[in-house]
């Protein structure tokens, strides 16, 4: 079982660190898209291994809704409850500032992985979306 440790990444944190997880991990994010990212979420938590970024999870709100988006485990260390546990963390971050609705959106795939840290699904509920 891989050792990992889980902490806030903070505004200084490096864009060229986080564009390198992204392209080990989830490729397709620009180094300016990682710049925007560490600037406007509220919210990001880092999983580490060692010094190494193998997780990333984060959250935008307005201290009412929140959105998390960008839950994004290494390949390498997928199955381990590494998303898990930064989904957790990100959330106990939310309520402690009080945010009255978390969403997510996300595959019907990965239904099952929010219900396991407390999501509830209604199949009544569709998200729309508007792409630019
Ligand atoms: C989704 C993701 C973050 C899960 O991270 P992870 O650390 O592997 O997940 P966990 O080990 O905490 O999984 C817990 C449970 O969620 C479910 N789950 C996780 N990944 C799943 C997948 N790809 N498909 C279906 N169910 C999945 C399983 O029920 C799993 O339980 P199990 O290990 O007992 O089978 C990871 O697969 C990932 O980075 N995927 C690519 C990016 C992505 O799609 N992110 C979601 C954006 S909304």
């Amino acid at each position: 079982m891989v050792k990992v440790t889980y902490k806030k990444i903070t505004k200084k944190f490096s864009a060229k660190k986080l564009k390198d997880f992204f392209t080990e991990s989830f490729p397709g994010k620009t180094l300016s898209q990682c710049q925007n990212i560490i600037k406007h979420s509220s919210v990001i938590i880092g999983a580490y291994d060692k010094n190494h970024l193998v997780g990333i999870g984060r959250a935008l709100d307005d201290e009412v809704y929140a959105f998390i988006t960008d839950i994004i485990v290494n390949p390498n260390y997928r199955g381990n409850n590494i998303g898990t546990k930064i989904v957790k963390i990100l959330c106990s971050e939310l309520k402690k500032r009080k945010i009255r609705v978390i969403h997510c959106s996300t595959e019907k795939k990965l239904i099952p992985f929010y219900q396991g840290v407390g999501f509830k699904y209604n199949k009544n509920d569709i998200t729309l979306f508007l792409k630019n």
